[in-house]
């Protein structure tokens, strides 16, 4: 009996590929996939090949994407030493697949695609061509290495990687004067979103031209307002070694507009992101990229709209802070519902902004911490009643550069850490006497940005000194790491339970992880150009999985290092 079974099973396949209708064979293929099975790294590939071009011979370092026709899901995976690329079998379901590269430099030299069968391994081979013009394939930290200038005239272009690529900033021909106009629009945008309709801010700036001269002169000297640029391209390496043993997965949202900003997995295996365009919650199913959005009202229906921080608290309610809609939102995974906490019109100015939320132990006392932007301040809610508290920290601050309470973290007795962006000192506030505290990072003007919290350490990202650092809370004790790449501007830092440090950034579409005991470190590649914001490593799978939202692509990332 036993030998019949392989062919009564190809008949069905057959039958149902030649006379099903189309959606059950789809339903087929979808039961079978789960793009969240663990990797089984000793099975034979789904496909493989070697990409090799006529000037280089096989490469090291090339990411190849796979993506099949109408999927909201693509792999990738990078080529080793001998240029072979390998797909793992959970990540590639058998169908068709169109195949592209991300490679400086090259394109592939024609379209590539590979029929993927159960129970064989595909083989494809990538020919790649080099391009003539490598400029639509910079990154901004790319860009930032090539551009001449001083080092502070350069740091200025990380603020403009917020909102879109450097490459239309060294392609415009704005002379100096024209400039200063253009400079007075960025600023009234609303922060956040890639997109070219970014909504202004409630009120626009009040600033003197004077101010945006310095800018302006520099700024045209690094575009075409004189013809074309003078100084030569320069590129990152591609990677080598520990660097390509790495599978991405890219699940793509239903809108281009979403923009994934932080991005949380719960214990459910549900993948959450915060949308800073819009007013909704979004989930993705790991398994399937099935996509669920839950929408919550705009309480300034005029204001821009959208989300910034996620953070769960202790009974798996997720917290939004609404930015320019003023307040938070908390929601309610069983009853998918929201309850909202405006920020009252007492303490709201015209562009009130929370960016930030805190509720991780306010199971202690019942109070959620915040920021407020326009007044540089802390607030703080009580979940019960929706009163809100204002909190200047900087009374009793050290002097230096503008204070910007940004990334939040709580300790045990929900005491709360937040980073001074605008500055460089970690600040507490005691959650009793509301007094803060503050202790300067060991870099100067190190703008310390995002930061998660591990039980005893603060984990962060130093976004202008390109560094990472922890400080431990017990015993008032700074560590720090240089990142790899100058220019990368790290955005924020997350220690996983193995031991890594993991960071990302909008400047150079690499995801960072370091050895905190080696200071050993390895970039990893991302398929496209990516705006990583918070970062989020998935302690339950193992190796960790590491988990983001691509800010301007409407995609929520996830990084298998496979060693
Ligand atoms: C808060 C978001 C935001 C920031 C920050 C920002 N921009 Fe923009 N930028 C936009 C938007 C939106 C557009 C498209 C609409 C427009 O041109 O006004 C744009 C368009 C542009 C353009 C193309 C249009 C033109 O006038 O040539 C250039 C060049 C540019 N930005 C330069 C910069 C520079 C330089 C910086 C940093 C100093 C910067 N931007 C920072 C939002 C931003």
């Amino acid at each position: 009996m036993r030998s019949s079974r392989p062919a009564r099973l190809a008949v069905v396949v057959l039958a149902l590929s030649a006379s099903a209708p189309a959606w059950l064979a789809r339903e087929a293929r979808a039961q079978q996939a789960n793009f969240d099975a663990p990797i089984d790294r000793t099975a034979p590939p789904a496909l493989t090949g070697v990409a090799a071009s006529a000037a280089e011979g096989p490469m090291e370092g090339v990411l190849v994407t796979a993506r099949a026709t109408g999927s909201t899901i693509a792999t990738s995976v990078v080529t080793d030493g001998s240029g072979r690329f390998a797909f793992p079998r959970e990540r590639l379901p058998s169908g068709d697949y169109a195949l592209s590269v991300r490679a400086t430099g090259y394109r592939v030299a024609a379209a590539a695609t590979a029929r993927v069968a159960a129970g064989t391994t595909a083989a494809a081979s990538l020919e790649l061509a080099a391009v003539a013009d490598i400029s639509s394939q910079l990154t901004n930290t790319e860009w930032i290495m090539s551009v001449p200038g001083t080092d502070s005239q350069k740091r200025a272009l990380a603020t403009c990687a917020s909102c879109h690529s450097l490459e239309r900033v060294v392609k415009s021909t704005h002379t100096a004067g024209e400039w200063v106009g253009a400079l007075r629009r960025m600023v009234d945008y609303a922060a956040e979103s890639g997109s070219d309709d970014i909504p202004r801010r409630p009120k626009p700036r009040d600033i003197p031209d004077a101010k945006f001269q310095n800018l302006a002169a520099y700024l045209a000297t690094i575009n075409r307002s004189r013809g074309d640029w003078a100084w030569p391209l320069k590129t990152l390496p591609r990677p080598r070694g520990a660097a390509t043993r790495v599978v991405v997965t890219e699940y793509f949202l239903p809108r281009a507009v979403i923009g994934p900003h932080d991005v949380s997995r719960d214990d459910d295996g549900f993948v959450w992101y915060s949308n800073s365009a819009e007013q909704t919650l979004g989930r993705v199913d790991p398994r399937d990229g099935a996509v669920k959005e839950f929408s919550y009202p705009a309480p300034k229906p005029d204001a821009p709209l959208g989300s910034l921080d996620l953070e769960p608290d202790a009974s798996g309610g997720l917290w939004l802070s609404m930015m320019y809609q003023g307040g938070l939102a908390r929601f309610d995974k069983k009853t998918e519902t929201f309850k909202l906490f405006p920020v009252p019109p007492e303490l709201a100015t015209d562009d009130t902004q929370q960016s930030m939320v805190m509720p991780a132990f306010s199971n202690v006392d019942g109070k959620v911490w915040t920021n407020e932007v326009s007044r540089q301040s802390i607030m703080r809610v009580d979940a019960a009643t929706g009163k809100y508290e204002l909190i200047d920290p900087f009374a009793n601050a050290p002097p230096g550069p503008a204070h910007t309470p940004y990334g939040l973290a709580a300790d045990a007795g929900n005491n709360l850490w937040f980073m001074d962006f605008g500055g460089e000192s970690i600040g507490r506030v005691d959650a009793k006497t509301l007094r803060a505290t503050f202790y300067p990072t060991p870099t100067r003007n190190s703008h310390p940005r995002r930061v998660m919290y591990d039980g005893s350490k603060l984990w962060f990202a130093e976004f202008a000194a390109d560094r990472l650092g922890s400080f431990d809370i017990a015993r008032e004790k700074f560590e720090e790491w240089r990142v790899p790449t100058p220019w990368s501007f790290p955005y924020d830092a997350f220690k996983d339970s193995a031991g890594f440090l993991w960071s990302g950034n909008m400047s150079n579409d690499r995801i960072l992880r370091l050895d905190t005991a080696t200071g050993a470190s390895v970039e990893y590649l991302l398929p496209r150009p990516s705006n990583i914001r918070r970062v989020f490593v998935d302690n339950s799978t193992r190796p960790p999985a590491l988990w983001a939202g691509n800010n301007h692509g409407a995609e929520i990332v996830r990084m298998e290092a496979l060693e």
